[in-house]
């Protein structure tokens, strides 16, 4: 919602998170502002856990129109929210909070659109792809629905607790055959079927500079891999599938600013231009991390 032009003061708006000290969505969010011409406030918030409905509430109550959430708040968002969109019931969480004409607060997840708008700037098929997904937390929710819609060959599940895959089959199984299994089944899918035109790498073990147990042979040739977090050079499972041989990689930050361009447009009503802030983010990112040296 766009309240601009009611007084003077530019309308306020956040991301909340638990570290959130590294976060580049304000610098994204300002580029976007300055590129649409549009007056607003955007800055971090670093709130506990046990803090977070407390916190936002207050937040809202001093006026802000809107804020990005982030992990680990992604629940807690979606139960605060007075009114979920079908794809943040869908995904079980909430990335954006959006207070709407009536004062009441909208919760959407423009996660899954921000990752479909990045492969289509990079230029991925996925139409009759052989899709894997490693890891069956959160961040696979948020991506499954326009994954299945997008029509792959076949969509699996990989992740070290088997129930979890399962739980995304059958929560998803409506919108097209999800297969589900451990990592370990990989090499026995990968001999009875061949490998995987496009991996996606979900799970949180990145943060730590970790990997799930997989091993090169998943990939076809020609396979594209994909890492949904992003860190200064490459990610761990980026720079894993380089050394694995795969030509074509990359991290999340194009889907952090398309995600934001989502945002930005339920927020404002206007959608941003996304081109250049992505280069000058792939720019200052460029420099490897030291573990990576
Ligand atoms: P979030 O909602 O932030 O994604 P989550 O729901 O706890 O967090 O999901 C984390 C995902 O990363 C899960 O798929 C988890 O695997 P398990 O379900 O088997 O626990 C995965 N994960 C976390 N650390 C991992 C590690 N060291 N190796 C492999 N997978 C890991």
């Amino acid at each position: 919602m766009n309240t601009q032009g009611k007084d003077s003061t530019p309308d306020r708006y956040g991301v909340v998170g638990h570290p959130i000290a590294h976060s580049r969505s304000p610098f994204i969010h300002a580029r976007f502002a300055a590129a649409t011409a549009q007056s607003l406030l955007y800055d971090r918030h670093d709130i506990p856990p046990e803090e977070f409905a407390t916190q936002l509430r207050a937040l809202f109550a001093t006026g802000f129109r809107g804020v990005n959430v982030t992990v680990p708040h992604k629940e807690s968002a979606a139960r605060l929210a007075d009114v979920l969109t079908d794809r943040a019931r869908r995904a079980g969480a909430v990335n954006t909070l959006a207070v709407q004409d009536d004062g009441s607060l909208l919760g959407d997840n423009t996660d899954g659109a921000g990752l479909m708008a990045d492969l289509a700037y990079l230029g991925v098929e996925l139409r009759d792809r052989r899709i894997l997904i490693l890891g069956a937390g959160g961040a696979t929710r948020g991506i499954l629905a326009p994954l299945l819609a997008a029509a792959p060959a076949t969509l699996t599940i990989a992740n070290r607790r088997l129930e979890r895959a399962r739980e995304l089959q059958r929560a998803f199984g409506d919108l097209g055959a999800v297969d589900a299994c451990i990592y370990e089944d990989l090499p026995q899918r990968v001999a009875a079927h061949g490998g995987f035109d496009v991996v996606i790498h979900a799970t949180s073990a990145g943060m730590e500079g970790k990997l799930p147990a997989i091993e090169r042979t998943i990939f076809a040739p020609d396979a594209f891999a994909y890492d949904l977090g992003y860190a200064p050079g490459d990610t761990a499972f980026v720079h894993w599938a380089r050394a694995a041989g795969v030509g074509r990689v990359a991290q999340g930050l194009g889907m952090l600013v398309e995600q934001a361009a989502e945002a930005f447009f339920l927020w404002r009503g206007v959608r941003p231009p996304t081109a250049d802030v992505r280069r000058e983010l792939e720019l200052t990112n460029a420099t490897p991390a030291p573990h990576h040296r």
